[in-house]
C-alpha cells in the first residue's frame, strides 16, 4: 500500500478530516455544525486529547498540548498519526485531509507516524488485506513539497529495511542480501560492489570466513557507495552493518526456548545501512557515504568453526574462539579494518550485537559507544529528533581485560558482566579513526505493534542515520 500525499490550499468538503489544534478557537469554523461543535466542546473541556466522531465523514481532532520538551511533542504527534491510521483502517476510510491549525509544525511528524504505521509484511499471506489508504491531502502552508517528498523517501527506506529483516533465511541468504542491496542501488543511483567467497578468501577476511565455515551458503561482502558531486566532506563517512542473515549460535548453539526463533533479524544493522544509503541517494544528500556489509549465516555443521580455533583476522590480529555465538564482532572487525583504506572522516557500525544490550535498552533505545565525543553528541541529537535515542556506554580500559588470551592476541568472548562494552572494546581494536558503535539488539525487532513500529523488523537505525547524514557537516567536528 502506498499513500499518495499532496498539498492543498483550501479545505475540501465531503471528506474525512483530521485536525491538529491547540485552541478550539483556531478551528476552521465551517467544518462543524452546531451539534458537532457542542459535542466537541464537551469532550475537550474534559481535557480529552483526541476526539473522534463520524457523521457521516470521520473527523479526528488531535489536541496538541504545550509540550515543553519539543522532542516529546514530536513523538506524540507520530504516535497520534499511527493511531489515526488504525482508525482509518477500521473504518475503511480511503482518503482524508489533514489540517494543522496550531503554531508548532507537527504536520510532518504526524504524517511520519501515519506513513510508518501503514506497513505489514503480508508477502506470504494468502489472504491479503484489502484496505488501502490511497490519498492524504495536507493543508498546512508551512510545509513544502520537498519535505513531503523526503518523508516518502524515508518511508520507502524504512519499509525496505523492515522487509529485509522480515525475510527468513530461506529467502534471504548472504547472496540474496547482496542482490537486494544491488537492486536498491540500481533504483536509487548508488553504486554497489559485491565480493564473493573467492575474493573474500584472497583478502583473507578471517573473521567473516570463520563464521561462514558452518554454512552451506557462501559469504558476501557488499560495498555501497554514494559519491555525489561537491560533497560537504572530503573524506567519506562509512557505515558498517552486521549482516548475519541467521544466527543459530553455531556449535555454541543457542538454547531453543525463544532465543533462536527471531534470529533472522541478526542482519538488522545491514538492513539499516542499506536503507540509509538508499534514502541518502534518493534524496541526493550531499555527503560522500560508503556502506560495508559483511554477510553470512552462523550455523553448526561438520566443518563449522569451533571453540578453541585460533583464527587470523583481515588485519593480521589472531583471535582464539571461545564461543561461536560471539560471531558478530568477528565479521564486523574485518569490515572495520577494511574501512581504514578509505581514510574515513567517521565510521559508524550498527549491529544486533549483544543480548546484554537488550537488557539495557529494551526496544526503546540504542546502546552507543564512541572514541569521539563531538560526533557522538551530534548523533545523539539526531537520535532525539527521530526518537531513536542513544544510551552511551563507556569503553573503559578494564573492559578489555577479559578479552586476553594465552594462545592468541585476543579471545572473542570475555566475561558476561559488561558484555555490551566488552564487545565494543573488541571492535575498538580494529579502528584507528573517529568511530561510533551502535548496538541495536534491543530495538531491531519487536514482538508486538508499538505505535508506528509494526511487529517484526523495525528498520531501527535508518531514520537515525539519515537524519545524521542530512545534517552532516565535517566543520562541526
Ligand atoms: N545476535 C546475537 C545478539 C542478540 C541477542 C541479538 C538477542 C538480538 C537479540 C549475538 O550474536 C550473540 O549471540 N551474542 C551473545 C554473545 C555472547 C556469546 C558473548 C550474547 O549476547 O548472548
Ligand atoms: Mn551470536
Ligand atoms: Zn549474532
Amino acid at each position: 500500500m502506498k499513500i499518495q500525499i499532496s498539498k492543498i490550499t483550501e479545505l475540501k468538503e465531503n471528506i474525512s478530516t483530521a485536525i491538529l489544534f491547540e485552541k478550539t478557537s483556531d478551528f476552521p469554523s465551517e467544518l462543524l455544525d452546531e451539534k458537532e461543535e457542542k459535542y466537541f466542546q464537551e469532550k475537550t473541556e474534559k481535557n480529552q486529547e483526541v476526539v473522534i466522531f463520524k457523521y457521516p465523514y470521520l473527523n479526528f481532532f488531535y489536541k496538541i498540548k504545550d509540550e515543553k520538551i519539543r522532542i516529546i511533542g514530536f513523538e506524540k504527534a507520530r504516535k497520534a498519526g499511527a493511531e489515526l491510521f488504525k482508525i482509518l483502517k477500521q473504518e475503511n476510510v480511503g482518503s482524508m485531509q489533514l489540517i494543522n491549525s496550531c503554531e508548532e509544525n507537527l504536520t510532518l511528524p504526524f504524517l511520519e507516524g501515519l506513513l510508518l504505521a501503514c506497513y505489514s509484511f503480508s508477502k506470504y499471506k494468502t489472504e491479503k488485506e484489502d484496505f488501502n489508504l490511497a490519498h492524504v491531502f495536507v493543508l498546512d502552508k508551512n510545509i513544502n513539497k520537498q519535505q513531503l517528498k523526503e518523508l516518502q523517501i524515508l518511508r520507502d527506506a524504512v519499509f525496505f529495511a523492515r522487509n529485509l529483516v522480515n525475510e527468513p533465511l530461506s529467502t534471504l541468504t548472504a547472496t540474496k542480501l547482496a542482490e537486494e542491496i544491488q537492486s536498491a542501488g540500481d533504483k536509487a543511483g548508488f553504486s554497489v560492489e559485491i565480493f564473493g567467497k573467492q575474493k573474500i578468501k584472497v583478502l583473507k577476511m578471517g573473521g567473516l570466513l570463520a563464521v561462514n565455515k558452518g554454512s552451506i551458503d557462501p559469504p558476501t561482502f557488499s560495498i555501497l557507495e554514494w559519491n555525489p558531486k561537491n560533497p560537504v566532506n572530503k573524506k567519506p563517512v562509512i557505515l558498517v552493518g552486521k549482516g548475519v542473515v541467521y544466527d543459530t549460535g553455531g556449535l555454541s548453539l543457542k538454547p531453543t526456548a525463544n532465543s533462536m526463533d527471531y534470529m533472522k533479524s541478526d542482519m538488522g544493522g545491514a538492513a539499516a545501512v542499506a536503507a540509509t544509503i538508499y534514502a541518502v541517494a534518493k534524496a541526493k544528500i550531499p555527503v560522500h557515504v560508503i556502506g560495508l556489509v559483511p554477510a553470512t549465516d552462523n550455523r553448526p555443521d561438520g566443518n563449522a568453526y569451533t571453540p578453541g580455533d585460533i583464527i587470523t583476522m583481515f588485519d593480521g590480529t589472531t583471535v582464539e574462539i571461545k564461543n561461536t555465538d560471539a560471531e558478530g564482532r568477528l565479521l564486523l572487525a574485518d569490515a572495520l579494518s577494511y574501512a581504514k583504506k578509505y581514510n574515513p572522516e567517521l565510521v559508524i557500525d550498527i549491529a544486533t550485537l549483544t543480548g546484554s544490550a537488550v537488557l539495557i535498552t529494551s526496544d526503546s533505545g540504542i546502546a552507543a559507544m564512541s572514541n569521539n565525543k563531538n560526533f557522538l553528541n551530534l548523533l545523539k541529537k539526531s537520535g532525539e529528533e527521530v526518537y531513536e535515542r542513544l544510551i552511551e556506554l563507556p569503553l573503559w580500559e578494564e573492559f578489555s581485560e577479559s578479552l586476553k588470551s594465552s594462545v592468541a592476541d585476543f579471545n572473542n568472548l570475555g566475561v558476561r558482566e559488561g558484555q555490551t562494552s566488552i564487545a565494543g572494546k573488541f571492535l575498538e581494536h580494529f579502528t584507528d579513526y573517529p568511530w561510533i558503535h551502535l548496538d541495536i539488539a534491543g530495538p531491531a525487532f519487536i514482538h508486538d505493534d508499538k505505535g508506528y513500529r509494526i511487529k517484526g523488523g523495525t528498520g531501527t537505525g535508518t531514520r537515525l542515520l539519515f537524519n545524521f547524514l542530512k545534517n552532516f557537516d565535517p566543520g562541526n567536528n
